[in-house]
């Protein structure tokens, strides 16, 4: 039978509308906090930031410089900051526009979300403006300053933050909304727009964004595109590259391209938008983002599924798809493993709690008339339980009960690096293989002596697998207690080169970054790679975006 949810405890909003940095945020609150009076002291100088002492900060995240000093060294061609450099960015921002040379303050902007990698930086800017961003680039191409651009900081391969002393630019004060056409559904807005808001904002017009993600509350409308991120629903509204009607776009030279106006059908010359969509912050800094939104859905169900192996997930898949067809929304995967851990971080029992089993199913509906969709909902769940492929299952009753059952996918990610950090491979694979690459990563972590779930004496948890199967993509993440080069040295490359030998990429949706920079031939070849490094080139002859990273 399919129990459903009636009572079920709750808590941890925080991790539905945040997604991330929260338990960091308790560290720095307080060093922020003393910042802050620090900050109010000097503002009255014009050359304030200059005037705070660089004081020591202490982070248990390692330095890439150090860590990775045997792959990457700092580009001499670079110029280092000096005091002119910043007297420049001090004539065109205000002093709240610019954080310098204090630690604490940077700590946020320096370090990833997964606490894996630390950067150097010793400037921050927040421009306002498109104009402003455009100056800040034409002065950093004309003098070799390297520059990181940034949105929420939620990025998962170590592309967000700098490697050595990049100048951070960051687009959090560029945040407003431009419009939105409620009868095309085009909504338009300032990179730096927070995901949620800008979905908010079109809740109230009976509107959705057509991406949604666990770091919503954090991350950028700009981040987003930047990334080219998949998300929850891409099953249902398709990719970036085809929602996204228009960028404005920074170039390393300053020159501002605008294609906001765009309309649906635009068959006149190059698509010149969808290069800078994924392209990681390595092209231009994107400042404006136009988007086709659909009306927003009356009717949700959610459901999480029991499942007993692999091949009854690939089972429901297809037969979710034929029988559930226009109203499916969001089919996503997740091993018993990942409960677990999700489970150990919620303090909470699963809502299935019959049993336990090795695989669950979390499905979505959306359309616009609710009876029929239950209906259907229930009669394709009933066959699934009447044929025995499905074990077990919930059918959330309320919005709050729904948000309850996607807690427990969304919260991976945070479950997963509790115990120390976490190594994440976001890989497509065809799906018949597709979780054969978390055994592969358990087998060669044991075969190495490398893994226990409860022995603290071993670096590494377990291997998880979880991800939007719909669409072909796994997350495999390596729960460790600390990050280690042996363990590295272990996954890599023996993870990209599995996902080779099974056609597959090595990034479906969170991207190269830091992380995969070198590892970009396992899924293109040489003579893709050399166009790639041709349009870098092109569009930024100096290499001042975002170096060290991407290709
Ligand atoms: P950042 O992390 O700040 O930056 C990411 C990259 O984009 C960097 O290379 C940066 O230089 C560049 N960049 C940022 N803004 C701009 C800009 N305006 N112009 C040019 N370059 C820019 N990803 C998915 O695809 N699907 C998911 O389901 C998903 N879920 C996530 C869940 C959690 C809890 C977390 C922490 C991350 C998740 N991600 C997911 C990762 C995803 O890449 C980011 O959340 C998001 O796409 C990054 O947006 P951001 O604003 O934080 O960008
Ligand atoms: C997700 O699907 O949860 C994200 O891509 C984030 C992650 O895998 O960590
Ligand atoms: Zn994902």
């Amino acid at each position: 039978m399919i129990a459903m949810l009636c009572s079920y405890p709750r808590c941890l909003d925080h991790s539905k509308s945040f997604g991330s940095h929260c338990y960091r945020n308790y560290f720095t609150v307080l060093g922020l906090f003393c910042v802050y009076f620090l900050h109010t002291i000097f503002a009255s100088s014009q050359y304030f930031s200059l005037l705070v002492p660089i004081r020591s900060y202490s982070s248990s995240v390692p330095l890439t410089a150090e860590t990775y000093a045997d792959k990457v060294q700092r580009n001499q061609a670079y110029k280092k900051l000096d005091e002119g450099d910043l007297a420049y960015f001090q004539s065109i921002l205000e002093p709240n526009q610019i954080i310098s040379n204090n630690e604490d303050d940077l700590a946020f902007y320096n370090e990833d979300w997964m606490r894996k990698y630390r950067g150097q930086s010793k400037l921050l800017l927040k421009p306002k403006t498109t104009e402003q961003v455009s100056e800040i680039l034409k002065y950093c191409n004309s003098n070799k300053l390297a520059v990181v651009p940034q949105g929420g900081n939620t990025g998962l391969v170590g592309g967000s933050i700098p490697v050595f002393d990049e100048i951070i630019l960051s687009l959090s004060s560029l945040n407003k909304i431009r419009s939105f056409d409620n009868v095309s559904g085009i909504f338009k807005c300032d990179a730096g727009v927070i995901l949620e808001t800008a979905d908010q904002y079109l809740a109230e017009q009976g509107y959705i964004f057509p991406l949604d993600l666990g770091a919503k509350g954090s991350c950028h409308v700009g981040g987003v595109v930047a990334t080219n991120a998949g998300g929850l629903r891409l099953i249902r509204y398709g990719s970036l590259h085809g929602t996204v009607l228009g960028l404005e776009v920074v170039l390393a030279d300053g020159t501002i391209v605008n294609s906001l106006d765009s309309l649906r059908k635009d068959n006149t010359g190059y698509d010149l938008k969808q290069l800078f969509i994924g392209s990681e912050g390595s092209l231009g800094v994107i400042t404006g983002v136009s988007i086709l939104c659909p009306a927003r859905p009356q009717a949700v169900n959610v459901a999480v599924l029991a499942v007993d192996s692999y091949e009854s997930v690939q089972k429901v898949f297809n037969d979710a798809r034929k029988e559930l067809s226009e109203i499916l929304s969001a089919f996503e995967f997740m091993d018993e493993t990942s409960q677990i851990l999700v489970s150990k971080y919620l303090k909470l029992d699963h809502p299935i709690e019959s049993d336990s089993y090795p695989f669950y199913i979390l499905i979505e509906t959306s359309g616009s008339n609710k009876e029929h969709d239950d209906e259907k909902l229930e009669t394709f769940l009933g066959n699934a339980m009447e044929n025995g492929i499905v074990l077990d299952g919930i059918i959330a009753q309320d919005e709050t009960q729904l948000r309850s059952l996607w807690n427990w996918r969304e919260n991976i990610p945070e479950a997963s690096q509790m115990q120390g950090g976490v190594y994440k491979y976001d890989v497509s694979i065809p799906l018949k293989d597709l979780y054969g690459l978390v055994e592969a990563a358990n087998e060669k972590l044991e075969a190495a002596g490398l893994v226990d779930f409860e022995d603290i004496s071993k670096p590494v948890v377990k291997a998880v697998g979880y991800g939007h199967i719909g669409d072909g993509n796994l997350h495999l993440n390596v729960a460790v207690r600390k990050y280690s080069k042996e363990v590295e040295k272990v996954l890599e490359p023996f993870v990209y080169e599995w996902i080779q030998s099974k056609k597959g990429s090595i990034s479906a949706e969170h991207g190269l970054g830091f992380q995969k920079k070198n590892y970009i031939q396992y899924s293109k070849s040489p003579v893709e790679i050399a166009l790639i490094k041709d349009i870098k080139h092109h569009y930024d002859p100096n290499g001042i975006l975002n170096p060290y990273k991407y290709v």
